[in-house]
């Protein structure tokens, strides 16, 4: 085995299998991505004269051997060699022998790990603003065909006042626009090259770092060779994203499976979408929205994962680091799947808009409203709470609501008032909120379009 390692010249033993295995890295997957540098890397040398311009070539053309073999499932997995990095040189050369020496010239494994690692992230990203878009696109959809049916709004999950279902799915859609430009804007701090860095300080060889950066799609090239290679910041920042994103999803399915339950009733699941149970026949349940929801604990984990593993350690690199992929993995395993399957269930969600509509007016919802209808008569806001709390009670003691108590209560309670206030309804009530931001039929249309707009 010790001909095979990398780093094999100064050892005499060879490495326990135990320590193999223990030590290997779970980057396996990123072959086309670690050979993309590996190939830009080789030009650039070769484009320097830091290697023999034929022998550059060589190892081009290998590599395009080993992405082949790649690409076909012709290559076993090695515990013994680490990581991608030592299997595509040892396959590399395998292919064109001794060439295949040149291509770690100027070169650690230490810039190349941080090198893959922010291509990883950055096509996550990618993936992840994507995916975040067609769901954002789902919602506003929903949210214009939805912009004039009310729902009750809760704080504190107390009936509070209505709100048109397309603002509560708004809601979800402005927290996932944000989501999506964190993931845009950890994007572009990955978006740095680190290799030429070395293992620590550099690299003592006229390297064409832009070159590299170009023809990799890096904005820039890294200032501090040991930033670049021990820090792993961009992994933590994804990884919030990916937190951050879950966590709103995870209140969107928390709703979903409130909505879902007979209590609510607010929302029929689509038999694709949900589960039974072994036991009772009579029962659909919420699974796919209970997962989402409990994954939210693993997105978090992922989180505090790496920055647990970075904090303390000192600089610069440290094989520590090599945890980092479990993190990228981990977190984009669980929002990547996730924003999927709500894209596709919730224009699949069937909503029960007529006993929504009816519980938006229960409990006593336009409350606020006439209180605000004697505001607009003169009377402080403080002193019309306090009447209408008034009429609250009285209405909680004959058990009816608001709108069925006699207008001779309503003119004992105050002077101000007339039999118009008996006309409050719901949809008075949803279209008074005239304003940006608020949830009258017409803004809600005109954030929805906003949004789409926003998000391209
Ligand atoms: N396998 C390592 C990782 O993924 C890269 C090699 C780092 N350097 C070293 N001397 N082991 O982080």
């Amino acid at each position: 085995m010790t001909e095979q390692r990398t780093w094999g010249g100064r050892f005499e033993g060879g490495m326990e299998q135990l320590t193999a295995d223990y030590t290997a890295g779970m980057d396996r997957d990123f072959w086309a991505h670690d050979i993309a540098g590996s190939v830009a890397h080789a030009r650039m040398l070769g484009k320097q004269g830091i290697i023999p311009a034929d022998e550059a070539g060589a190892i081009v053309a290998g590599l395009a051997h080993v992405l082949q073999d790649f690409r076909e499932g012709r290559v076993t997995w090695r515990p013994e060699l680490e990581d991608i990095h030592t299997h595509v040189e040892v396959l590399l050369r395998e292919k064109i022998g001794d060439a295949a020496g040149r291509l770690h010239t100027a070169r650690s494994r230490n810039d190349q790990v941080a090198l893959l690692n922010r291509m990883v992230v950055r096509e996550a990203c990618d993936i992840a603003s994507d995916s975040l878009r067609a769901l954002i696109l789902v919602l506003c959809d929903l949210g214009e065909r939805h912009a004039a049916d009310p729902m009750p709004g809760y704080t504190h999950v107390q009936r509070a006042q209505p709100v048109t279902l397309g603002h509560h799915l708004l809601a979800y859609a402005e927290m996932l626009a944000r989501d999506r430009e964190r993931f845009a804007d950890c994007r572009k701090r990955a978006n740095v090259l680190p290799l030429g860095s070395g293992a620590l300080a550099g690299a003592p060889y006229p390297l064409d770092r832009e070159m590299v950066a170009a023809e990799l799609g890096f904005e820039g090239i890294s200032r501090n060779s040991m930033d670049a290679t021990a820090d792993r910041d961009f992994v933590a920042e994804f990884a919030s994203a990916c937190a951050i994103t879950q966590v709103h999803i995870s209140r969107f399915a928390e709703d979903i499976v409130l909505w879902a339950s007979a209590e609510y009733g607010f929302v029929t699941l689509p038999d694709g979408f949900a589960t039974g149970s072994s036991i009772m026949p009579q029962k659909k349940n919420a699974d796919v929205a209970e997962l989402a929801r409990g994954r939210a604990g693993r997105a978090i984990g992922e989180l505090v994962g790496i920055l647990t593993t970075m904090k303390g350690l000192p600089m610069s690199y440290d094989r520590d680091l090599q945890e980092d992929k479990a993190y990228i993995l981990g977190a984009s395993n669980v929002v990547l799947p996730t924003l999927r399957i709500f894209t596709a269930m919730v224009p699949a969600l069937a909503f029960n808009l007529e006993r929504m509509r009816q519980v938006a007016g229960l409990s006593f919802s336009l409350a606020t409203d006439i209180a605000d209808y004697l505001v607009q008569r003169g009377m402080p806001f403080r002193e019309a709470h306090g009447v209408v709390g008034g009429l609250v009670r009285e209405a909680e003691s004959r058990h009816c609501e608001l709108n069925e108590l006699p207008f001779e209560a309503y003119a004992a309670a105050s002077p101000l008032f007339a039999r118009e206030v008996l006309k409050i309804t719901v949809d008075s009530a949803l279209a008074a909120r005239d304003i940006p931001g608020g949830t009258a039929p017409r803004q809600v249309r005109l954030a929805a379009a906003a949004l789409r707009a926003a998000v391209g």
